[in-house]
């Protein structure tokens, strides 16, 4: 029996869990309450890629700018402003919500960096560029598939507590994976968490894991259950 080729995140703890790392091309949806962790997952796996296994990288920023991103990989110690000078990551902002100039920037800019993993950070703001629901639906699933047809592994992450909270369908119907990370109450104090809900192709831990953030990104305690 072969295994899927598998893209490891290189999140410590992460890869444990989903039997080695992400099936390579697939679209990972990683949905969230706020202050869970999903921005720095989103860099960590870029940097990961680019530093550890040769991967260039596309960190599409929709609510962070360019130098916010890199401010705050920089308190991690990952070095984005070299490797974007290098060429090995780029990151794309858009204020324009022009739903298909986007589209085309983000084909562009994996053709030119020649990505292997791209992120879209948080996907859930495509919801502003449409007034029609229908439209939105049929946008958003397009972009998923074109996404699965690039040659990279993509995660899009998606605001979980909004009232606004789902992308169209696109994890029950394109993505080949889902993630969710919480960041709740737990008696007197916040506590972050991650649990993989599905993963195509993988066998997956089906326990809720506990993840902390340290100075050096993030740590998903693999070993540990939440709610044991
Ligand atoms: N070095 C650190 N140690 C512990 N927590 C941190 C550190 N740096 C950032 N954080 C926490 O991470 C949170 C932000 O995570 P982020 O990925 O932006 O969340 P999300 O994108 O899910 O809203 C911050 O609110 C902060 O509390
Ligand atoms: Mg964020």
């Amino acid at each position: 029996m072969t295994d899927l080729e598998r893209v490891k995140t290189g999140i410590p703890g992460l890869d444990s869990i989903i039997s080695g790392g992400i099936p390579r091309d697939n679209l990972v949806v990683i949905s969230g309450d706020p202050g869970s962790g999903k921005t720095i997952l989103c860099m960590e796996f870029i940097y990961e890629g680019v530093t550890k296994f040769n991967e260039p990288g596309v960190f599409v920023s929709l609510e962070e700018s360019k130098e916010e991103i890199i401010k705050i990989a920089d308190l991690f110690g990952w070095d984005f402003e070299t490797l974007i000078k290098e060429k090995k990551i780029e990151i794309v902002t858009i204020d324009l919500y022009d739903f298909d100039q986007l589209k085309d920037i983000i084909e562009d800019t994996i053709s030119r960096v020649k990505a292997k993993r791209i992120v879209i950070d948080p996907g859930v703001i495509f919801r502003l560029y449409f007034s029609k629901e229908l439209e939105a639906r049929k946008k958003i699933l397009e972009l998923g598939r074109m996404l699965k047809e690039s040659g990279c592994t993509s995660i899009i992450t998606n605001e979980s507590s909004s009232n606004t909270n789902d992308l169209f369908g696109l994890e029950e119907y394109v993505a080949d994976g889902v993630i969710i990370m919480f960041h709740k109450r737990i008696k007197e104090k916040f506590e972050r968490s991650i649990a993989v809900i599905k993963m195509r192709g993988t066998k997956i831990s089906e326990k809720t894991h506990p993840l902390v953030i340290t100075k050096s990104g993030l740590d998903v305690l693999s070993k540990q259950e939440m709610y044991g």
